[in-house]
């Protein structure tokens, strides 16, 4: 059972998010549900023999293996493989979640994206932390300000980002971190949704460690494939982070199930092996459905062009997102209004909805036709 939720209407996102879980339209969390391609299939019937592997095997070595396979898989070749600096969580919400209480020891203060998805700032301000907004356009337009980097411990950026899908380019990436090293900032990514888009597979590890400065980043297998939520966030550090990550790690948790590790490395060989093209020609296609199904409609637009995540936002002119978003309900189709992404300002967000992409086509023509429908009525 979700937990319950007691105004009567829903606050964060993952509070509207609840609401769809039992419904077969779900279009709302970002989380991969879609069917499982042939060869995943094949992974999810070998788990038996990949269980029995990992009782046998010394965790450390399951767990070195999945890394392995995973980073390279996105290219992320210059990743911290032999000193601790990967710590294994439960979910990416679980890393960020170490990683805010680790940070809530050395500033009170942090630049953060916005808009982004708002379990991030809830976490950031959870432990104490005054939240700086670092606007989109303010990030990708040039050098930050230098009263903002003084003002702050941290710079935090979502790449690619939920829900506009923007990726911090290299250059952009060199530049911020050759900045967050003079000012003595922790730049820190969140790349959960990194798995899909090819422009955020240059080795962002090697520009963080050539840059000198304390990063952090945190990787998410979770949006990539559907593991019936079966994944692994990875919290990876500088060497000189100089922030208590491994003493709130073990806090929290002693590891993560060497058989979602196992799990995760077979997924991502299968990925190697042509199932990551596959999978973006899946999410381009029901990308193409959905913009197809609703281009003709008056007022509606697609304010990020180039995104490749497995999210769509859609402008919806006049209509505000709660109101589509309830109408939509009657069809049974679950989106996401947008308001809260915008953290600082949520009114930014009021005219949007996005829609999940991660979902069998058949289910993105049903929710694109309900939501032509509904758009069509008012
Ligand atoms: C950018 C980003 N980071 C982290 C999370 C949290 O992921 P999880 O719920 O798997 O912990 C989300 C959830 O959608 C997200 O969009």
């Amino acid at each position: 059972m979700s937990p319950v939720v007691t105004q009567t209407s829903p606050g964060n996102l993952t509070q509207f998010e609840y609401l769809a879980l039992n419904s077969p339209l779900n279009l709302s969390d970002g989380h991969a549900r879609q069917e499982l391609t042939p060869t995943q299939g094949r992974i999810i019937d070998e788990l038996p023999s990949l269980w029995a592997e990992a009782v046998k095997r010394p965790v450390e070595e399951v767990e070195r293996e999945a890394h392995r396979t995973y980073f390279e898989l996105l290219g992320q070749r210059s990743y911290p493989a032999t000193d601790g600096r990967v710590l294994s969580c439960y979910s990416s919400s679980v890393a960020m979640e170490i990683f805010a209480r680790s940070l809530a020891t050395a500033t009170d203060a942090i630049a953060l994206v916005h808009p982004t998805f708002d379990n991030i700032p809830d976490i950031l301000k959870g432990v104490g932390l005054r939240l700086v907004p670092l606007e989109e356009e303010v990030l990708h337009g040039g050098d930050l300000p230098a009263d903002l980097l003084r003002s702050v411990g941290c710079v935090f950026v979502t790449t690619p980002n939920n829900p506009t899908g923007r990726v911090v380019s290299e250059q952009r990436l060199r530049a911020l971190a050759a900045q967050c090293a003079e000012h003595g900032v922790v730049l820190t990514l969140d790349t959960s949704f990194r798995g899909f888009d090819t422009r955020a597979h240059y080795d962002h590890y090697a520009i963080l460690e050539e840059s000198g400065c304390r990063w952090v980043v945190i990787e998410d297998t979770g949006k990539l494939w559907p593991t019936l939520e079966l994944k692994i966030g990875w919290l990876v550090s500088a060497a000189n982070v100089g922030l208590p990550l491994a003493k709130v790690y073990s806090d929290i948790l002693l590891g993560i199930s060497p058989l979602v590790m196992s799990m995760v490395r077979r997924f991502a060989e299968d990925a190697a092996g042509g199932g990551l093209a596959e999978l973006h020609r899946f999410i381009a296609t029901n990308r193409t459905i959905l913009r197809e199904r609703l281009a003709d409609i008056p007022g509606v637009t697609f304010p990020d062009p180039d995104s490749r995540a497995s999210v769509e936002r859609v402008h919806l002119g006049e209509r505000t997102g709660l109101d589509v978003w309830t109408a939509l309900r009657e069809h049974h189709v679950y989106a996401l209004p947008c308001q809260q992404f915008h953290w600082a300002r949520p009114e930014e967000g009021a005219h949007s909805l996005r829609i999940a992409l991660s979902r069998s086509a058949s289910s993105v023509v049903k929710a694109a036709e309900a939501l032509r429908s509904v758009l069509l009525a008012g």
